[in-house]
């Protein structure tokens, strides 16, 4: 269905700001429950959903990589905003499909948006909150009316499939949102907080294939193609910063914790959740829960959740985006759900 954009007139509006026009969410069909881990690796249904709340992912098939999971879900968020043509594409992965060129100019042609700037963010799991923060400044500032936002990761491609410490929490998807202009008495992002902190950056990283690993010293650097984490202090440093974050962004949308509808925060683990929503003082019921069926997808997390949640949100609400991952780097968004049309019947995500 084609749909109008959204009124606004370069001379007239006071106020522009960035609404979400539409949503799209993509899981590769392979489901990888727990009990199947169990019978390749030293771990069990048990501790998995005790320790982290995840009860399947899914996994990329052969033929298939990051740019075809974020080509399909932006594809599907194009066809739920009702536009066949965007200014700009922001692909936020950590994943690429080569250490280089970028992923994102080869979606944006496996979509047909011909020659449109588009540009990778890496910023772990707290990509797509990057993203979309600058989406959001893209289109405030009048460079651009309409930009594709995808976050997807295909953490097989980078997960040692016999460490139990990470192959059972990663997960491979994408979501995106097409973000278009409106009048602020429409809502849209008011809001956004990002930040980082690289004295952390060992925390989460994959040793071999950077710059670093050819200038080092170090063999055990260029051996190593797989991702490293520091479970326990990545836990602590995530609900810190995802709670300082979030009542930062709280205070620059001048919300008061309680009038937040929608608690969207980055898909880790679901004793994160639980605690980053309790020194929020957000009622636990308001937090969207996806990680028990897809783990932690990484950039793709919180448009997939946000996609799951959409058939439930209605317009004018609240929502909270928070988000942390390797940098370290978290951030969080503050905005309400969009005007008129765009989110009825999110049909597109399937059942995610
Ligand atoms: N199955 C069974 N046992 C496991 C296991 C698994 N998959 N993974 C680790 N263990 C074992 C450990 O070997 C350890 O055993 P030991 O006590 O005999 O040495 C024990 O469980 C505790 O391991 P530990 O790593 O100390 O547990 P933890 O309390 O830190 O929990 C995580 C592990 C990964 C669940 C937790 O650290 C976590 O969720 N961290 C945040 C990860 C995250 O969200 N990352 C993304 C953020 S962007």
């Amino acid at each position: 269905m084609q749909r109008d954009a959204p009124s606004f007139g370069r001379g007239s509006v006071t106020c522009r700001v960035a609404v979400i026009e539409g949503v799209g969410a993509y899981i590769p069909p392979t489901i990888v429950t727990n009990a199947q881990l169990s019978e390749q690796l030293d771990t069990s249904d048990e501790w998995i959903r005790r320790m982290t709340g995840i009860q399947s992912r899914n996994h990329n098939g052969v033929d298939s990589a990051t740019s075809d999971l974020a080509a399909e879900a932006g594809r599907r968020a194009m066809a739920h905003a009702g536009v066949q043509a965007v200014d700009m594409v922001i692909l936020a992965t950590s994943t690429p499909d080569f250490r280089c060129p970028a992923t994102a100019p080869s979606v944006a042609a496996m979509i047909g948006l011909g020659t449109v700037p588009a540009f990778d963010v890496a910023a772990v799991c707290a990509g797509f909150v990057y993203a979309l923060a600058l989406g959001n400044s893209v289109i405030r500032s009048q460079m651009a009316d309409r930009v594709l936002v995808i976050g997807a990761d295909s953490f097989t491609s980078i997960v040692d499939p016999n460490d139990r410490k990470t192959a059972v929490i990663f997960g491979d998807g994408a979501g995106a949102v097409v973000l278009g202009a409106a009048d602020g008495n429409c809502g849209g992002i008011l809001a956004t907080d990002l930040g980082s902190d690289g004295s952390f950056a060992h925390l989460i990283r994959v040793p071999a294939g950077g710059a670093r690993a050819f200038s080092s010293s170090d063999p055990t650097m260029f051996d190593n193609p797989y991702f490293e984490m520091e479970g326990k202090q990545v836990f602590a440093e995530a609900v810190k910063a995802m709670t300082e974050s979030s009542k930062r962004v709280l205070k620059g949308a001048e919300w008061s914790n309680d009038t937040v509808d929608h608690l969207i925060a980055h898909q880790a683990n679901l004793r994160i959740l639980n605690i980053v929503a309790d020194n929020l003082g957000i009622s636990r019921d308001r937090a969207v829960l996806h990680l028990d069926k897809v783990g932690n997808t990484s950039a793709a997390s919180i448009p997939l959740a946000m996609a799951y949640a959409a058939p439930r949100i209605q317009q004018g609400q609240r929502l909270l985006l928070t988000a942390f991952g390797g940098g370290t780097a978290w951030g969080s968004v503050a905005l309400t759900w969009s005007n008129n049309y765009a989110l009825e019947g999110v049909s597109n995500v399937g059942d995610i």
